[in-house]
């Protein structure tokens, strides 16, 4: 049986920020008088910063200059920080932890992979960097989901073909990437929306320990 890695996307999946990266940005669209909804945002996940903002100014068909470009891209992420300075534990959400500490005691490597550059910070926040074996975010990556660029440097860090590795994810881009790496991918979500994924939950309160298990031993 091959070695397993799994890999978690953080944002929407490990810690509640999908929420804040939304309020953010709806910030940013309401100053520039462009309508930007909670099914707009369906797109913005698991898309890094610089890309999401480019749709947004699509959106409104509002061509700007680089520098106001950069001025816009700081000015949502100041936002964002707002939001999540005051994060701690309690924002985990319900039932990761469990799971979490499964794969820990089953000593199967674990790794972050994430768009976001605020990935490490948030970890630390609410004390889950001591689960993974390696972090690969938004600093590390050149290419954004659904390029399978961040999973595939996650199971090279864990030493872990690409194909024993799982991926948990709650956006389109995400499934896409996980996909495209050759992945088995667990959806974190609407079974509506992430149609692509292998199999797919609400939240890891519906996620049994048994589904776990068969995952490691390649039953999926
Ligand atoms: C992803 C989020 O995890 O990170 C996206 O799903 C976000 O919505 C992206 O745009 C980049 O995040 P950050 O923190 O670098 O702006
Ligand atoms: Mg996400």
């Amino acid at each position: 049986m091959d070695k397993k890695g799994f890999i978690f996307d953080l944002d929407g999946v490990i810690v509640d920020t999908a929420k804040y990266h939304y309020l953010a940005w709806k910030n940013l669209a309401d100053e520039l008088g462009i309508s930007f909804t909670e099914e707009d945002n369906e797109r913005f996940k698991g898309v890094s910063r610089k890309r999401c903002l480019e749709i947004l100014l699509d959106m409104g068909g509002v061509t700007v200059s680089q520098e106001q470009f950069d001025a816009w891209l700081l000015e949502k992420n100041e936002d964002y920080l707002q939001y999540i300075r005051k994060m701690d534990a309690s924002e985990i959400l319900p039932d990761v932890p469990k799971i979490l500490d499964y794969l820990q005691a089953q000593k199967v490597p674990m790794a972050l992979g994430s768009a976001s550059k605020n990935a490490k910070p948030i970890l630390e926040k609410v004390g889950l960097s001591g689960y993974f074996h390696a972090v690969v975010d938004g600093h590390e990556t050149t290419r954004a989901k659904p390029d399978p660029q961040v999973f595939l440097l996650a199971a090279e860090r864990l030493e872990v073909e690409p194909k024993a590795c799982v991926v948990f994810e709650d956006a389109l881009a995400g499934i896409a990437a996980a996909r495209a790496a050759g992945m088995y991918s667990v959806g974190i979500g609407d079974p509506g929306v992430l149609t692509d994924a292998h199999r797919v939950f609400r939240n890891f309160t519906e996620i049994q320990l048994e589904f776990i298990e068969g995952l490691l031993q390649g039953r999926a």
